[in-house]
């Protein structure tokens, strides 16, 4: 039997539970999911993704009671792991007092100065309930403040999916990621490629009428590729050069690889700053930041004001106390964040060691705790990002997924984001699963 076949076997038999709730998920939502990456692929090879049914530190547990150790960690979001003891405990002492006041409140103005006191780039913050939200808003800002039109961002940069943004995300990269918005030059859309100069020419060109280039330090979404910082500190200077605003896509970067923005650690400031996942404590969150000047152009006060929030969830209560108690356990974690980073690069390393002397078609990507894991179409001998991007096999890549399921592990891209709470057993796990399925893999 083929492993594609011994494998979705074992999937079948073991999940009755997950598999009955997925065929009436996809009679009453789109492909059965409500975000595009939740599916894992999995229906492409006739599988479909387990239902999750409560969550602990590490753990995932099913429908079907089968425990995964999580490398997803929501989206990234849950740098603590998942159910921290003093992250529920303030969740549920604000649940007490209600959830959803629509009002003003104090959490979110000790949030706004705990990220102000934090970065000196944000003299003032507006939240709102997704990273989605914060980079549309910080691009509006940033055209109603230079009075230009043109925005510019990184390729393989996710942003969201919102109207502004939703451009040249995936190969082959053809402009809009999407019927039903503009195309690339009716929105004003230009993009360039991560460490290529050539950006220079491409400012220089447009300077006249460039609002903003926005990127994020590592691209996270692309596969955790991390951007030179002499690339960051040119963008820096040629953007402050022309009156072009720089925007840093921190929703990911931001204080998961130091305590504050990855900016700080690179000393490179951008005009305005996006974030979200874990500054919301794993709950929904958004907000963007920066420059008063630019900001300030939100307060209604204001005449001409720019319109940016109106959520119905914006700054909820549990949102910002489980932020602020994040952000308060992260900053005595100097030591955790160091053994997060260096656990990620090893296990990086001893992966990507072991693919390139086996020859196998997969490899591993990322910077310090974020991992991500390719299957390629064919071997190739230290693949840079874009033959990575261009040579992604998304069939193996589903089976890679399933595989590891059936060995205990989840992630997204197989891997994803190393928490506060994965020990060395959950690394030798995953390592020996992807060890293990790769050969197989890669005679697919
Ligand atoms: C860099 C980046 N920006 C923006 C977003 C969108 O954030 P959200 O999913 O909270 O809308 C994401 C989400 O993955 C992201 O990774």
């Amino acid at each position: 039997m083929s492993f594609l076949k011994d494998e979705l076997e074992k999937f079948l038999q073991d999940r009755p539970r997950s598999r009955e709730l997925w065929e009436r998920s996809i009679q009453v939502l789109p492909g059965g999911i409500s975000h595009n990456i939740r599916d894992l692929g999995l229906p492409s090879i006739e599988a479909f993704p387990v239902f999750i049914n409560s969550a602990h530190d590490a753990y995932l547990i099913d429908v079907d009671e089968i425990e995964y150790v999580d490398f997803w960690m929501g989206h990234f979001a849950l740098i603590l792991g998942h159910n921290h003891p003093e992250i529920k405990q303030v969740i549920q002492e604000e649940l007490e007092k209600g959830w959803h006041f629509g009002t003003v409140i104090e959490n979110q103005v000790k949030l706004a100065e705990t990220l102000i006191h934090d970065n000196s780039s944000l003299e003032e913050v507006r939240f709102c309930t997704s990273g989605t939200e914060s980079t549309m808003y910080a691009t509006r800002l940033a055209r109603a403040f230079t009075r230009k039109r043109l925005v510019a961002k990184v390729k393989m940069g996710w942003h969201g999916p919102n109207d502004t943004l939703f451009y040249n995300v995936k190969s082959p990269f053809v402009g809009r990621e999407t019927p039903g918005i503009l195309k690339e030059e009716e929105a004003g859309i230009l993009t360039f490629e991560m460490n290529d100069s050539s950006v220079k020419d491409l400012i220089r060109e447009n300077k006249q009428n460039l609002a903003a280039v926005i990127l994020e330090p590592v691209l996270g979404g692309g596969g955790g590729f991390p951007v030179d910082h002499e690339f960051l500190k040119m963008l820096r200077e040629e953007t402050e050069r022309f009156n072009i605003l720089l925007i840093f896509d921190e929703v990911i970067t931001g204080y998961r690889f130091n305590y504050g923005l990855f900016q700080n650690h690179v000393k490179v400031l951008p005009d305005l700053t996006t974030m979200g996942k874990v500054i919301g404590g794993g709950m929904p969150v958004g907000a963007v930041g920066g420059r008063e000047e630019i900001i300030e152009q939100a307060n209604p006060q204001v005449k001409n004001r720019v319109w940016i929030g109106g959520g119905t969830f914006s700054a909820n209560p549990l949102s910002m106390v489980a932020g602020l108690k994040t952000l308060e356990i992260l900053k005595g974690s100097n030591q955790e964040y160091l053994r997060n980073n260096q656990a990620g690069t090893e296990l990086l390393s001893k992966l990507n060691k072991f693919f390139q002397e086996q020859k196998l078609k997969l490899v591993v990507t990322g910077y310090k705790s974020l991992i991500l894991l390719h299957v390629l179409s064919q071997w190739v001998e230290n693949p840079s990002p874009n033959e990575i991007i261009a040579l992604t096999d998304h069939t193996g890549e589903a089976l890679a997924q399933m595989a590891l399921l059936n060995r205990h592990c989840t992630g997204m891209h197989g891997i994803g984001a190393l928490s506060f709470v994965h020990t060395p057993k959950h690394l030798r796990l995953v390592q020996e699963a992807l060890e293990e399925i790769a050969f197989p893999l890669s005679k697919t």
